[in-house]
């Protein structure tokens, strides 16, 4: 088996009563995909904040490439590759799309000029937004806004990509292409995949991680996980797939 480029071990973290994340544990080597589902309000978000380090954890290691990040800051943690696709795309609009990108291998990678001009190039290569270069990032359809937060993740040429419901609010077709997106990107990078649309996780995720009030409730095959009664169970009166997918 390959080292892990993700250790995560007693992870802790509560505001006043409100639990999100309770002796969470987990690893993840490089080329492999971790999904992760659980109900709203479950950490999931919140377990990308504790990771990233826009929030502190109580207590708890996350260790990157073998070096410990609780206690960094955000800017350290980027540049020791850790990078977020936010759940809304929240682009420069009227910036192109390539200086979008450019922007976030400057000051995620902290690379210079001309590295991060060529971070950016082959970032939207990698994504199938070359054709959108030189389009203001606010004219974009959702799927290339979504498509850009890819970009803007993987030019800073990170080691862990942590994708936030990248699928949420796109068509069944345009799911499919974000499927076969992450799946290529899966090939360079560890992959963190928080999506509620059950056959896109199963399609790319090798393991699926189910949260529930801050807990680690299983973590197993997609399929296993899918199935389970614990599953099923705490999503009761929750939407299910066909509703997300539809939605
Ligand atoms: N900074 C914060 N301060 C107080 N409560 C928070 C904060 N961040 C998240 N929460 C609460 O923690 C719970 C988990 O939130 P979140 O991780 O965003 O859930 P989700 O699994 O839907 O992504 C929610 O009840 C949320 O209101
Ligand atoms: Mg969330």
């Amino acid at each position: 088996m390959k080292p892990p480029v993700l250790q995560v071990r007693g992870l802790h973290k509560a505001y006043g009563k409100i639990v999100v994340a309770e002796a969470v544990g987990f690893e993840l080597a490089a080329g492999e995909c971790l999904g992760v589902i659980g109900p709203n309000g479950a950490g999931k978000s919140s377990l990308f904040n504790l990771l990233t380090g826009t929030a502190e954890p109580d207590a708890g290691s996350i260790r990157l490439g073998g070096r410990e990040l609780v206690g960094l800051p955000v800017h350290r943690r980027a540049r020791l590759g850790m990078a977020r696709a936010f759940q809304i795309p929240q682009p420069f609009p009227h910036l192109s799309v390539f200086d979008n990108v450019r922007a976030a291998a400057t000051f995620g990678a902290g690379l210079g000029k001309a590295q991060a001009a060529e971070a950016a190039g082959a970032a939207l290569e990698r994504t199938g937004l070359s054709r959108a270069a030189d389009k203001p990032a606010g004219t974009l359809t959702l799927l290339d806004r979504k498509r850009l937060e890819l970009a803007k993740g993987i030019a800073s040429a990170p080691k862990l990509l942590l994708l936030d419901e990248v699928a949420g609010g796109l068509t069944e077709r345009e799911v499919q292409q974000m499927v076969a997106l992450v799946r290529e990107l899966k090939k360079a990078y560890a992959v963190i995949w928080i999506e509620h649309i059950a056959h896109a996780l199963k399609a790319v995720a090798d393991r699926v991680m189910v949260l529930h009030f801050g807990r680690k409730l299983l973590e197993e095959r997609p399929q296993a996980v899918l199935e389970s009664a614990v599953v099923r169970e705490i999503y009761m009166g929750m939407p299910t797939d066909a509703d997300a997918a539809a939605a």
